[in-house]
């Protein structure tokens, strides 16, 4: 039997930067310490983040194997299993899935999302979790989602209507926060018209939710388009 791979190749242990590319998940300096992030100050984010996209899939029966593009370090990709999800992962950055495959126990590949690797119809949903702010070409990756998914798109994405939105934007103007500097910021009405232009002609239907409301907040989500995060599913019937 071969043994198991644990490394992603070897280019890990040394490499500080992939190809010369600018971009913060290209660099070791802030990939390696991603993940404790979330062990940080955004715990209780991400725990209200998942039970709004939870709920969102959840509606679908039809969802039993998904494909999160832009899954970094899988951070949410171990999570599907507990909703009774088989996922797979995707990314961009050998810096990010270099550890994801460590901590991850399912199929990872190291793909751009504009250009999936897989033939039509071969998952039964896509997922975008913070990640989509990223893409150059929105309503390619769109279409690109539809075609390998046969029944949903699942999309997580920090909101453009939230005070936190002009804070990064401040932070970055002084330098200070190189985390957003290529991102695209969205409300769920932007992303919505995006869905709508990169869809016509199709057969789906649309539901989002918010959440990332401050803790004192007498509901922590909701159907009106403000917080610092929303979910929002699209239901294909092809
Ligand atoms: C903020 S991280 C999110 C990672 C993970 N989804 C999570 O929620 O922790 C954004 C990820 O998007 C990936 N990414 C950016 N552009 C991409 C592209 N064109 N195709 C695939 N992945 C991309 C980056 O490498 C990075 O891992």
């Amino acid at each position: 039997m071969l043994p198991q791979q644990k490394e992603f190749g070897q280019l890990s242990g040394h490499l500080q930067n992939w190809q010369g590319r600018s971009e913060w998940f290209f660099n070791r300096e802030h990939t390696d310490t991603y993940e404790l992030w979330y062990e940080g100050r955004y715990k209780r984010a991400e725990i209200f983040q998942k039970k709004i996209i939870g709920s969102l899939v959840g509606k679908d029966e039809r969802v039993k194997t998904l494909l999160e593009f832009g899954c970094g370090t899988t951070r949410f990709t171990r999570w599907w299993k507990e909703i009774g999800i088989e996922a797979s992962g995707g990314d961009i950055s050998p810096l990010m899935l270099g550890q994801g495959v460590r901590l991850f126990d399912g199929n990872l590949v190291l793909a751009d999302a504009h250009f999936m690797p897989f033939k039509n119809d071969t998952f039964d949903a896509l997922a975008f979790i913070t990640t989509f702010e990223y893409y150059r070409d929105p309503v390619h990756v769109i279409r690109e989602a539809a075609r390998v998914a046969r029944h949903g798109i699942v999309f997580g994405m920090m909101n453009r209507n939230s005070p936190k939105f002009v804070r990064r934007r401040v932070q970055q103007f002084f330098g200070k926060n190189p985390f957003y500097v290529t991102a695209t910021f969205y409300t769920p009405q932007q992303l919505v018209a995006l869905v709508e232009k990169a869809l016509a002609g199709s057969l789906y239907k649309i539901e989002w939710t918010c959440t990332g409301l401050p803790k004192w907040f007498p509901v922590q989500q909701w159907g009106l388009p403000y917080g610092d995060f929303f979910g929002l599913y699209v239901r294909l019937e092809k």
